[in-house]
């Protein structure tokens, strides 16, 4: 299958960077039950069904208090609305992520403080963090991207000398771990998504909150229904940020299947680790590093090459999926001009904009389809060196 020395394009095989369909075939059952319970019961907001995930995700976690939510984005503005974050506000985060981190800040009028990223991790960068903060800094949001933890001890450190709260983005993280600890209940709040891409996703948009700090946890169940306790009384402004009963139905039925397949992430992870190496590529793609003490359950596999856009589209010609995530930094989005940032303060975030490229890393992705992407990254590199 190796095209590797022969110059040769091995047949075309078609790899897809997600394959949904293979994940929802032997679980298809157990859903279609609990989508007709639900509809048997004509209850689809919150409810019973949001209760027992939100019971069983804080069992998993090893948090006190999990709260459901309508998305991801939507778990980070009302993390950041139930401590009172506002105008005048300074949020320090990583210039490198999904728009929702840095979006959700400036939807709440708070300015975003964008720091650069470790560029082994792509994780933020904690000396970076501490020398941004100032008197008006209110929180810390790491992101745990593509799945790992980013070094939240020097992070924590430097929020709780500057008396503020760390608000875990870990949308892309659940069931990863720092020192053997589940990310999402070491700083006061943690964020997560289960949109469908995630390692576990719902059949649509939802999200989860999650803290150890019980009144926070009140705040947060009081905002997520436009700040009520009492049904048309409102004690303060909160908003719609309800998850509905069907996707906490689904959710409750894949979160038994979420370690298999976090392990077939992993062991995907480290076979595509010894194709590279075994295609003699270890020098000319970096792959992705794990940071001791870490517990990476891959959401993403990203890779840095040479000619990234190059390799992309050769892939790409090869019916191999693959993606960018991201191709630009919050301090070069046109939406954060204001911030007043120009390109090269960041390098970090921006090379690895520049460099680097998402690969297939689906649990049910087979070793012959690795070979197949790797092979194809060979290629792409012999005919666009
Ligand atoms: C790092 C990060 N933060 C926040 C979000 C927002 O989550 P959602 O798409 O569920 O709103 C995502 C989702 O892709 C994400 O990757």
């Amino acid at each position: 299958m190796s095209a590797s020395g022969t110059g040769q394009a091995a047949a075309t095989m078609q790899v897809p960077m997600l394959d949904l369909q293979a994940q929802y075939r032997p679980i298809r059952d157990a859903v279609l039950d609990v989508v007709t319970r639900v509809c048997d019961s004509q209850r689809f907001i919150m409810g019973p069904e949001v209760e027992g995930m939100e019971r069983e995700m804080a069992a998993y976690l090893g948090v006190a208090h999990a709260v459901g939510v309508s998305s991801g984005t939507d778990a980070l503005l009302l993390a950041m609305m139930a401590l009172g974050i506002g105008p005048g506000d300074e949020v320090i985060t990583s210039t490198y992520s999904f728009f929702a981190t840095a979006g959700c800040v400036a939807r709440l009028g708070a300015k975003p403080v964008l720091v650069d990223i470790d560029p082994v991790t792509y994780n933020i960068d904690p000396a970076a963090t501490a020398a941004a903060v100032t008197p008006r800094t209110r929180a810390i949001i790491p992101v745990h991207l593509y799945g790992q933890s980013a070094d939240l001890d020097p992070l924590l450190d430097v929020a709780a000398r500057a008396g503020v709260p760390v608000i875990e983005d870990a949308a892309q993280a659940i069931g990863a771990t720092y020192k053997g600890r589940h990310v999402g209940g070491l700083g006061r709040a943690g964020c997560f998504s289960f949109f469908p891409s995630k390692n576990l996703g719902a059949f649509g948009d939802g999200g989860l909150v999650t803290t150890n700090d019980d009144t926070l946890a009140a705040e947060l169940r009081r905002m997520r229904v436009h700040g009520t306790e009492r049904q048309y009384y409102h004690q303060v402004i909160g908003g719609n940020f309800r998850l509905d009963a069907l996707q906490a139905a689904v959710l409750r039925v894949k979160l038994p299947h979420l370690a298999g397949w976090t392990e077939a992430r992993r062991r995907n992870a480290a076979r595509y680790d010894q194709l590279f190496a075994e295609f003699g590529l270890a020098g000319a793609v970096t792959l992705p590093a794990t940071a001791p003490d870490r517990h990476h359950i891959f959401n993403q596999y990203v890779v840095r090459v040479p000619n990234r856009d190059a390799v992309k589209a050769y892939l790409e010609s090869r019916q191999v999926g693959c993606a960018i995530y991201y191709p630009v930094p919050f301090h070069e989005q046109a939406c954060f001009a204001y911030l007043g940032h120009r390109s090269g303060q960041f390098p970090h975030a921006e090379r690895a904009a520049r460099e680097t490229l998402a690969l297939p890393i689906f649990g049910e992705l087979t070793a012959g389809q690795q070979r197949y992407v790797v092979s194809a990254v060979a290629e792409a590199l012999s005919r666009t060196a």
